[in-house]
């Protein structure tokens, strides 16, 4: 490999040819720290690696600086991967190089190298996903926080959507806590026909897990790239066939797998859950926080728990408050879909995999058949919309 001869002066004004020099021996550091499970990386792809080499250009101080697009890294990640690139920079003969971490959404236009542009859909979805053969809507439930009812959630609203005569999925995409296929009474494993995996099926939803993949009682032991490969394989290698909408069970938190399908899914919209309490209201903010990064629109809030009526005496009692929870959808201008009271009902169908949602005679399926009305009236509005939008384009 060439070597890189650096005076003081080209780091005042940094020529091109040496802005390319970095640029690549960036390129081929990331690669080298997407070898380390630790980097966050994956080795699985490495275009999409040296595509978060954003730019070469000059820091204050005179020294090149590389940009390198973080999303989805936590920061232990960044640091593996900042020492990997030092050590190679070191090796190049580069050692005054600056590493400047940056989200690519905040990437700054005009600079050395061009940074992946964005195409802003006017309803602000994301153009660059990769849709999924088939499939003509997805939805995205998710919370900050675990054991909100996130899973409940999804769970009735993709029965709900199939009840109303929808072709509907469901993915569980929580790794380490997969759990609304139980709530659908579907076990077991997926078959594998012409190279694709086939969902198993209840209650009229196409369903695939992490726990068709997994012994259900022993703990997963992947680590992120094994995980991205294996969402990436329950997204794009299903035979979903053809799919009205498909509700993804997003695992709690805002991690990787939840930025990696915002990031590649055409989303067409998300549903927060929450209970109303202090704690899980922070990790909530932080979600619809994350999808506004991601250009995916929140359509709205389910509360959850909202309320318990004692059966005995008729009391009503918020267990987990109330009063926080107005403040945060008037905060984030979100509206609230539907709120869920704590019913004994809800949990006593969900363990026996039968969705409350499709209980004539329970009173609890009412808010989740409000929840399935108000994403199937939104999706439809969607897909209106998107159809003239392709005409005029
Ligand atoms: N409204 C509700 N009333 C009673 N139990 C509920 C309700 N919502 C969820 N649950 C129960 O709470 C537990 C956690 O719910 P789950 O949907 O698994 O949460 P998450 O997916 O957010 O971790 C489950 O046992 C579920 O049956
Ligand atoms: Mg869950």
């Amino acid at each position: 490999m060439d070597r890189i001869e650096m005076t003081h002066n080209d780091q005042q004004q940094l020529s091109p040819q040496i802005a390319e020099s970095i640029r690549r021996e960036a390129m081929a550091g990331l690669v080298m720290a997407a070898q380390l499970p630790e980097s966050g990386l994956s080795d699985a792809d490495h275009a999409q690696t040296r595509a978060r080499v954003l730019g070469v250009s000059s820091a204050s101080d005179g020294r090149p600086q590389v940009r390198v697009d973080s999303t989805g890294l936590s920061l232990d990640q960044k640091l593996v991967v900042e020492r990997t690139l030092l050590r190679h920079f070191g090796n190049q003969e580069l050692s005054d190089v600056a590493i400047y971490f940056q989200r690519s959404s905040s990437a700054r236009a005009g600079e050395s190298a061009p940074a992946p542009v964005k195409k802003k859909h006017p309803l602000g979805l994301n153009l660059e996903t990769k849709p999924i053969a088939g499939v003509k809507a997805i939805i995205a439930v998710a919370s900050g926080k675990g054991g909100v009812g996130k899973s409940t959630v999804s769970t009735n609203l993709a029965a709900g959507l199939a009840r109303v005569g929808l072709k509907t999925g469901l993915m569980d995409c929580d790794v380490y806590g997969p759990s609304s296929p139980l709530m659908l009474g579907v076990s077991g494993s997926m078959p594998v026909e012409k190279s694709k995996l086939v969902p198993l099926e209840g209650h009229g939803v196409k369903v695939v897990s992490f726990g068709f993949l997994t012994d259900v009682k022993s703990p997963v032991i992947w680590r992120g790239p094994m995980v991205a490969k294996a969402i990436e394989q329950l997204c794009y290698d299903v035979a979903w066939g053809e799919l009205d909408v498909l509700v993804l069970d997003l695992p709690p938190g805002t991690g990787d797998v939840q930025m990696t399908l915002a990031e590649k899914l055409p989303l067409t919209g998300s549903v927060i859950v929450t209970t109303p309490q202090d704690v899980a209201l922070i990790d909530a903010h932080k979600a619809v926080s994350m999808f506004e990064k991601m250009n995916v629109p929140v359509l709205g809030v389910v509360e959850n728990m909202s309320h318990y009526t004692c059966t005995a005496c008729g009391h009503e009692e918020h267990i987990f408050g109330s009063e926080s929870f107005a403040g945060f959808l008037t905060s984030r201008k979100l509206g609230l879909i539907t709120s869920i009271p704590l019913s004994r009902n809800i949990r006593e169908l969900s363990d026996q995999g039968q969705p409350v949602v499709l209980d004539d005679t329970s009173k609890s399926s009412h808010p989740y058949r409000q929840l399935a009305d108000f994403v199937k009236t939104a999706i439809s509005q969607t897909l209106r919309v998107d159809t003239n939008l392709e005409k005029q384009l």
